[in-house]
């Protein structure tokens, strides 16, 4: 595995590749479902890249980009047990110069959900996916399902921007208990971990719901509401596969999207119906 750390030195090695480039772009502190993104990349690409940066436009002042997790040791052992080709690990002044040109994150769907409490958020996530694909221009680009909305934005901005890549989405991996794997999760003290089951939880009742045959939005995001409390509760919202209001479920068209707050730490997961 080589560990290249600028975009321009990235560049040029790609050019001398002449195999097709699955890419899974990353923040680190990785665990199983970032493992999961690239066995899915390797098993379709002759030569895979992964990225680690953390990304510091996709944080808003106040929030935990400075105590975000990171083992740079332990990531780069997992990268280069899991047979990836080069591992990316710029700095943020190897991506980021002044004055910068951004990419503007559509206003309606990138400003709910998650992006209700974190306006700036999808900016910088754009910004930065735009600015890897660049560096990489992999054929393939790989991104979980647990952040849906993220995943969701990356699609419409590869279509809506006509780039030459192709977006694969990778199912949620997740703990035993069914707690969504997260990076975040470390932040979680041994009762707030207990309290973060509610969440796969409150997907499971739904989903029971829906095998039941209640299809009735409202009826199902109010199971869920009162099955969550008393976590502080960010959204709980059934939409269309597009993100768009729904009166009533539909199998192979719909997401339940859950987003709540544990201690200090903010959790989301979803299911795909
Ligand atoms: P990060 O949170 O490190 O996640 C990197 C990728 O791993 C994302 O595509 C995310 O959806 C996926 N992922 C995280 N947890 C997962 C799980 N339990 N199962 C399956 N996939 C999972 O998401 C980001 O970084 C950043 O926003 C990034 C896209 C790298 C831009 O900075």
């Amino acid at each position: 595995m080589k560990i290249i750390s600028t975009p321009l030195a990235l560049k040029t090695y790609l050019k001398s590749i002449d195999k097709s480039i699955g890419f899974v772009p990353t923040m680190g502190a990785l665990h199983e479902g970032h493992i999961s993104l690239i066995k899915e990349a390797k098993k379709s690409n002759e030569f895979v890249v992964v990225s680690i940066f953390v990304n510091p436009t996709q944080f808003a002042k106040g929030e935990d980009l400075l105590k975000y997790p990171s083992d740079e040791l332990r990531d780069k052992k997992i990268c280069e047990m899991s047979g990836i080709d080069v591992l990316f690990y710029p700095k943020a002044k190897d991506i980021y110069g002044e004055d910068e040109v951004s990419v503007l994150a559509p206003k309606i769907r990138a400003y709910i959900l998650e992006g209700f409490t974190r306006p700036s958020h999808f900016n910088g996530v754009l910004s930065v996916v735009m600015k890897l694909l660049n560096i990489v221009n992999p054929s393939k680009a790989y991104f979980g399902k647990k952040d849906a909305q993220q995943l969701m934005l990356i699609e419409l901005m590869v279509k809506q921007l006509f780039m030459d890549v192709e977006i694969i989405a990778v199912d949620t991996v997740r703990e035993n208990d069914g707690l969504a794997m997260s990076s975040r999760n470390v932040y979680l003290s041994v009762d707030e971990r207990e309290d973060a089951l509610c969440i796969s939880r409150s997907l499971n009742l739904a989903s029971s719901m829906i095998s039941k045959g209640i299809m009735d939005v409202e009826s199902i995001t109010e199971a869920m509401r009162e099955f969550l409390t008393p976590l502080e509760i960010y959204y709980v919202e059934i939409l269309s596969r597009e993100f768009e209001k729904i009166p009533q479920v539909t199998i192979g068209k719909s997401i339940i999207l859950v987003e709540v707050k544990v201690g200090t730490t903010r959790l989301l997961d979803n299911i795909w119906l």
